[in-house]
C-alpha cells in the first residue's frame, strides 16, 4: 500500500487528523458561498469575486494594492521577484518557509540568494543578526535588497516590537521588508492587534487563506501598486495565471467572514491539548497558538505513535511531533485525540 492509500484509507476513519490546520474541508456555508460566486477571466482582470476579495485584503492590511495567487508559496516567490533581481540577496530567518521549505524557488527562477540568519528562542531575527548579514557595498558581495519575516513561526506569535526592532538594520540600509504571513490571522488573534498594525511592519505580507481560514486554496499577497503589478507578471510566468476564480476568492470571503473570526477556539484547543498531554507525563510539551509540540520519551515514542494512529487520530511523527488544531478539530475530536494518549498512559 502507498503512502497515499494509507492516508486516504484512514481519512475515511479519521476521528481527529492534528497533522496541519491545512487539512480543513470547506463547510457547507463555503462550498455554498462558491457555487454562487460571480465569475470572470481572472488573467483579464474581470472577475468581480477576485477583485473584490483583493480590494478587501489591500484595505484591511492597509496596503495599496493585492493580489490572488495560488499558493503561499508562489506569493511569496512572486514577491521575492518582483523586489529583487539576478544578484541581489535576501536575508531570512534560517528556519523560516522561504528558506526550508520552498524548494529555493528565489534562487533557481530568480537568481536570488537567500542569506540565512539564526534566530532566538522566539522565534524571531535580532538587530545584531540582521545588520550582520547586511552586505557592504562591494563587488564582492550580492546586493542586499529584501529581509523575509515570518509570523506566526511554527505557531509563535511575534510581538511587533521585535520584528521592528529586526528590520531597522536592513531599513537603515535601504532594504524592502516582506513578511511571509501564512497564519497572519493566528499572528494578529494572539497579539490582539490590527491586522494594519501587523502589515504595516513591512512592505509586502502574503497572507494564506487555505491554512487556519480553511479555503481549499489561496494566497494573497499585499503591497505598493508597482510591486504588486510586477508581482502579477511574476504569477504569469510561473504560470499562475488564473481564470473565473471567483469560486475560489469566495471561499476565502467566507472564510474572512466566519473563519477568522474563530480562530481564538483553535487556540484554546491548543490549549487544552497542551495541558492534557503534559499531564499524561509521556513527554515535554510546548504549544504557541495553533500549535503543540510534544517530544515523547524516546523508548515509548514509536509505540506511543502506533497506538495513538490505531485509534484514529492522524498525526505527524518523529522525535518532536507537530500537533495543529483548527476548524475541523472540534470538542468531540479533541477529546478523542486526548483519550488517545491518555489510554496509552
Ligand atoms: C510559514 C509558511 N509559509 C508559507 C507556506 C506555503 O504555503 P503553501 O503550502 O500554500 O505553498 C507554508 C505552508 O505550510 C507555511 O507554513
Amino acid at each position: 500500500m502507498s503512502i497515499y492509500q494509507d492516508i486516504q484509507a484512514a481519512n475515511a476513519e479519521t476521528l481527529c487528523d492534528l497533522r496541519s490546520d491545512t487539512v480543513t474541508r470547506p463547510c457547507a456555508g463555503m462550498r455554498k458561498a462558491m457555487a454562487e460566486a460571480e465569475v470572470g477571466d481572472d488573467v483579464w482582470g474581470d472577475d468581480p469575486t477576485v477583485i473584490a476579495l483583493q480590494d478587501r485584503v489591500a484595505e484591511l492590511t492597509g496596503k495599496e494594492s493585492a493580489l490572488f495567487l495560488s499558493s503561499g508559496s508562489q506569493s511569496n516567490l512572486a514577491a521575492l521577484l518582483a523586489q529583487c533581481g539576478r544578484g541581489d540577496a535576501a536575508i531570512v530567518g534560517e528556519p523560516y518557509h522561504i528558506y526550508r521549505d520552498e524548494a529555493n524557488g528565489a534562487s533557481v527562477l530568480g537568481g536570488i540568494a537567500l542569506h540565512p540568519v539564526p534566530v532566538t528562542e522566539g522565534r524571531y531575527m535580532t538587530p545584531e543578526t540582521v545588520a550582520a548579514e547586511v552586505q557592504p557595498d562591494d563587488p564582492h558581495c550580492a546586493i542586499s535588497r529584501l529581509l523575509c519575516l515570518e509570523n506566526t513561526v511554527s505557531g509563535v506569535a511575534i510581538p511587533l516590537d521585535k520584528l521592528r526592532a529586526s528590520t531597522q538594520p536592513a531599513r537603515d540600509a535601504g532594504m524592502v521588508v516582506h513578511l511571509d504571513g501564512a497564519r497572519f490571522f493566528n499572528a494578529i488573534t494572539e497579539l490582539g492587534c490590527d491586522a494594519q498594525d501587523l502589515a504595516a511592519e513591512a512592505d509586502t505580507v502574503s497572507l494564506c487563506m487555505s491554512k487556519g481560514l480553511g479555503a481549499p486554496i489561496g494566497s494573497v499577497l499585499v503591497g505598493p501598486k508597482d510591486v504588486i503589478a510586477r508581482a502579477n507578471r511574476a504569477r504569469k510566468l510561473l504560470g499562475g495565471g488564473m481564470r473565473q476564480v471567483g469560486v475560489l476568492a469566495a471561499a476565502a470571503m467566507y472564510a474572512l467572514d466566519n473563519v477568522w473570526p474563530r480562530l481564538g477556539d483553535d487556540h484554546a484547543s491548543a490549549v487544552v491539548l497542551a495541558d492534557a498531554l503534559r499531564k499524561t507525563g509521556l513527554g515535554e510539551v510546548s504549544q504557541s497558538t495553533n500549535m503543540v509540540f510534544f517530544t515523547p520519551k524516546p523508548d515509548i515514542r514509536d509505540a506511543l505513535y502506533a497506538h495513538v494512529k490505531a485509534q484514529r487520530i492522524m498525526i505527524g511523527g518523529g522525535a518532536t511531533a507537530r500537533f495543529v488544531t483548527h476548524r475541523d478539530v472540534d470538542d468531540t475530536a479533541l477529546a478523542a485525540a486526548i483519550a488517545a494518549f491518555e489510554s496509552f498512559a
